[in-house]
C-alpha cells in the first residue's frame, strides 16, 4: 500500500485521469499534453499519478507494466464492476496506472471501430474509467490535493468528488480541475445511461448534466469542477463569446475567474531537431545543414523531385471538420496548378478527403506525396524536412503541430484562431519579422492567397525566410511557464477549497 502523502505546498499530490497519454495511447494532442505535463509538475516537486485505460493496444511487456491490484471492485449503477490495475513509471518521476477491463478496453481502437463508428458503450467505458481512478486512489490510500480531469471522457470526476466523496477520508480534501482540450466533443449520450453512471437524477438538470434531454458529460463537468481551463487564452476568449463554445459559452462564462486559458507546452525532449532520434540528421540554428538532409529524405520518402530549391508545403492531422482540410483540398490543388512547389500530407479520417489526398500524387507526380494513415516517425520527418506547415483550422484550442513546426524552422501557415493566433506571429513584409503566415477568413481563396504569399516570399525574399526561420526556431514554448501556471492554479483552488471547508 502506498504511504499517505505529506501536505506541504511543494509536495502536492495530484491524481490525473485521462483517456490518452503518450507514449501508451494517442489519437491527438491530448496524449502529448498528458504525456508531458505530469513530468513537468513532478519536476516542480509534486507527486503526480496518472490513470489511463489499459487498452488492448498497450503491450504490458513493452511498457514493463507490473500488477498493482489483481481485482478492484468499482460501484457502477448500484452494482460492482471488476477490473485489474497495472502500473509503470515514466522517466522515473511519474507513476502511471492502467485500468484493465476486457469488456470495456479489450478491443481495437480508443473511441471507435475501424469504420469510424463510435463505440456505443463509450459513456459507460469512460464513466467507469473515471470512477475506477477514484476507487484506485481510495484503495491505495493516495490522498490527492487535486484531481485533474481532461475532456469529456473524464469530466465526471468533479461530479463524483462533490456528490459521492465530499466527506471521504481519502478524497474529501481534493479540489478538482477540468481541462477542456476541445469544446466540440462534449460526450452527449441518451439519458438511459445515467443510472449506470451512478449520479442522482437530481443532477440531470439544465445547468449541470442535462442538455436537450441528453446527458452532456462536459457540461456536467464544468458545473461541478472547482476550476475549468482550456489550452490557450485565445480559445478561452472564443468559447466564452456569444457564438462560440458549441453552446457551452454561458456555462463557461458562469465560472467567472475560474475559467481561463493556459497555453500547452511542448516537450522539447521529444520534439526538437537537436535531439530528435527519428530524423536522419539533427540540426539547430547554429548548424542548419541537417535540415537539408531531412528535406532530401522527405522528398525521397514521397518520391518527389529531389530538388532542394523547391519549397515543400506540408500538413499532418486528423481529417475532421475542425482542421480545415476541406479548405485545403481546393486551395492546394489550385496552388499545385499555379505555383512552383511541392506538397506532402499525412493523416486520416473523412473518407472523401482520404480519397482526395490519396489521389494527389498520381495527379502531380514528383510534386505531391500523401500517406493516408497514422505514422509518428513520419510526422517527425515531415516536421523536420518541410519548409512550410499548413494549419487552416476552423477552430483550434491550442494546436501542437505549429509549435513543433516553429522549433524545426518549418514556417507555419495558419488561420489565426485559438492557439494558432496566440503562437504564430504574422510575417511583416517590410521588415522580415514574424514566425509564419496567418490569415483570417475561413475560405479556400484566403488560404490559397496565403500559400501564394509564402511561396513568393520563398522565391523573392530568401533572406526574410532565413530570418523568420531563425526567429521561429528560437521561440520558447517549453512547459516551464505553463506548468508554473498549473501549479499556481492548483494552489488557488486548494486554498479556496480549504477555506470553504473551514
Ligand atoms: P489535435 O489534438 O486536435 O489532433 P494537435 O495539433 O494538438 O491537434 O495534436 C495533434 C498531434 O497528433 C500531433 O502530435 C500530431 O503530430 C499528431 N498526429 C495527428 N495526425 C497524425 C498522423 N496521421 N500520424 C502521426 N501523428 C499524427
Ligand atoms: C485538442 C485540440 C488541440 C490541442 C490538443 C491538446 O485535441 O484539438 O488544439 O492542441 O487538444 O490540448
Amino acid at each position: 500500500m502506498a504511504a499517505k502523502t505529506k501536505k506541504s505546498e511543494k509536495n502536492r499530490s495530484i491524481l490525473m485521469i485521462s483517456s490518452e497519454m503518450v507514449p501508451f495511447a494517442k489519437t491527438g494532442g491530448l496524449a502529448d499534453v498528458v504525456g508531458s505535463l505530469p513530468i513537468e509538475l513532478a519536476k516542480l516537486g509534486m507527486d503526480v499519478r496518472v490513470v489511463i485505460p489499459r487498452y488492448y493496444s498497450i503491450d504490458p511487456a513493452k511498457w514493463d507494466l507490473s500488477p498493482t491490484l489483481s481485482s478492484m471492485g468499482v460501484w457502477m449503477g448500484g452494482e460492482l464492476e471488476w477490473c485489474s490495475v497495472y502500473q509503470t513509471r515514466i522517466r522515473d518521476m511519474v507513476t502511471v496506472y492502467f485500468i484493465e477491463h476486457h469488456g470495456f478496453f479489450g478491443r481495437d481502437g480508443l473511441y471507435h471501430d475501424a469504420f469510424m463508428n463510435d463505440f456505443l458503450d463509450n459513456p459507460r467505458r469512460f464513466a467507469f474509467l473515471t470512477r475506477a481512478a477514484l476507487q484506485l486512489a481510495i484503495d491505495l490510500e493516495f490522498q490527492p490535493d487535486v484531481v485533474h480531469a481532461h475532456d469529456w471522457q473524464t469530466a465526471l470526476a468533479p461530479a463524483y468528488l462533490k456528490t459521492w466523496f465530499g466527506n471521504h477520508p481519502i478524497l474529501g480534501n481534493a479540489a478538482s480541475v477540468l481541462t477542456i482540450h476541445n469544446a466540440a466533443y462534449q460526450g452527449v449520450y441518451p439519458k438511459h445511461h445515467f443510472p449506470y453512471i451512478g449520479l442522482d437524477w437530481k443532477h440531470f438538470h439544465a445547468d449541470a448534466f442535462e442538455s436537450y434531454d441528453y446527458i452532456n458529460f462536459l457540461k456536467g463537468g464544468i458545473y461541478f469542477a472547482d476550476l475549468v481551463n482550456t489550452v490557450s487564452p485565445g480559445y478561452a476568449r472564443e468559447i466564452t463569446s456569444p457564438h462560440g463554445g458549441f453552446r457551452l459559452a454561458p456555462y463557461l462564462s458562469n465560472k467567472g475567474e475560474n475559467f481561463f486559458g493556459i497555453l500547452n507546452g511542448v516537450d522539447y525532449a521529444d520534439w526538437s531537431p537537436e535531439n530528435d532520434k527519428m530524423i536522419p540528421q539533427s540540426f539547430s540554428t547554429s548548424d542548419p545543414e541537417g535540415k537539408r538532409v531531412c528535406k532530401r529524405q522527405l522528398q525521397k520518402h514521397f518520391c518527389l523531385d529531389e530538388d532542394p530549391k523547391i519549397p515543400i508545403f506540408a500538413a499532418i492531422g486528423r481529417f475532421v471538420d475542425q482542421k480545415g482540410f476541406n479548405l485545403l483540398a481546393p486551395a492546394i490543388e489550385r496552388a499545385l496548378d499555379t505555383m512552383l512547389m511541392q506538397f506532402v500530407i499525412l493523416g486520416s479520417g473523412d473518407p472523401g478527403l482520404q480519397e482526395f489526398f490519396g489521389r494527389l500524387p498520381g495527379k502531380y507526380p514528383g510534386r505531391a506525396g500523401s500517406h493516408i494513415g497514422y505514422d509518428i516517425a513520419l510526422s517527425h520527418l515531415i516536421e523536420a524536412g518541410a519548409d512550410f506547415f499548413l494549419m487552416p483550422s476552423l477552430y483550434e484550442p491550442c494546436g501542437l503541430n505549429q509549435l513543433y513546426s516553429l522549433r524545426y524552422g518549418t514556417l507555419p501557415i495558419v488561420r489565426a484562431t485559438g492557439g494558432l493566433g496566440d503562437t504564430v506571429e504574422n510575417y511583416a513584409e517590410a521588415t522580415g519579422e514574424g514566425t509564419g503566415f496567418t490569415f483570417n477568413n475561413a475560405d479556400a481563396s484566403a488560404l490559397y492567397s496565403t500559400i501564394g504569399w509564402a511561396n513568393s516570399t520563398w522565391w523573392d525574399r530568401p533572406a526574410h525566410i532565413k530570418k523568420m526561420r531563425e526567429r521561429a526556431m528560437r521561440q520558447d514554448f517549453s512547459w516551464d511557464k505553463s506548468s508554473a501556471q498549473y501549479q499556481e492554479t492548483y494552489e488557488k483552488i486548494i486554498a479556496a477549497k480549504r477555506k470553504r471547508d473551514g
